[in-house]
């Protein structure tokens, strides 16, 4: 049972029951998000893609950002190859791209109009944003790897994102916050 002093601090003496893993994705789930696909391109594989909500912004000056793949996917060692990256910032209509990505025996770029990025990366056509990336270093993340990106290039297109919420995809119903097109 999970004890507090009375100023509140959890008491180093305490003994606390292991966290369940069902609580853990629960609460994490609360966590609203957008939906990315990260694109990349290898000698090897030729093009590739998967959806990540693990992404997320991680510094200004330099610019970084940064998004965790799972140690066991077949993508990381793509990514690592390839030594670059694209966000493709999905936008609300997309929700099939987001499954098609996270979906294996497919082909995930079918049907998509695809604009060739820095280095070959596929930049997925209809996104809200495009953020190009080389990547500059890994990082372990228990049974996941953190990639970081130093990004190279951005380009916006003012649609709605698509969002992600307790493991459902959320329309966006309110346009009052609908932002100027840039790109
Ligand atoms: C909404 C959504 C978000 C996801 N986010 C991540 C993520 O951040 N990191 C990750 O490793 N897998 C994530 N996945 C799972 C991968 O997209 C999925 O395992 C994919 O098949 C991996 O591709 P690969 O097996 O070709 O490497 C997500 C899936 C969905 C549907």
């Amino acid at each position: 049972m999970t004890m507090f002093a009375k100023d509140g601090r959890l008491s180093e003496t305490t003994q606390i029951a292991p966290l369940a893993p069902a609580a853990f994705r629960e609460a994490l789930g609360h966590f609203a998000t957008g939906i990315t696909v990260m694109t990349t391109q290898d000698e090897v594989e030729g093009r590739y893609g998967v959806t990540a909500t693990s992404f997320a912004s991680l510094s200004l000056d330099p610019p970084l950002v940064q998004w965790s793949l799972r140690n066991a996917a077949y993508s990381l060692p793509i990514f690592i190859r390839s030594g670059r990256f694209a966000v493709n910032i999905l936008a609300a209509d997309q929700e099939g791209v987001s499954r098609c990505f996270a979906t294996a025996d497919v082909d995930r770029f079918a049907g998509l109009k695809i604009e060739e990025g820095l280095g070959g990366v596929p930049l997925i056509g209809g996104a809200a944003a495009w953020i190009e990336c080389a990547l500059e270093r890994t990082l372990p993340g228990g049974d996941h790897t953190i990639l970081v990106g130093r990004v190279l290039r951005t380009r916006t297109f003012g649609r709605r994102p698509l969002l992600h919420w307790r493991g459902n995809y959320l329309p966006i119903e309110d346009d009052r916050h609908a932002f100027r097109r840039n790109a």
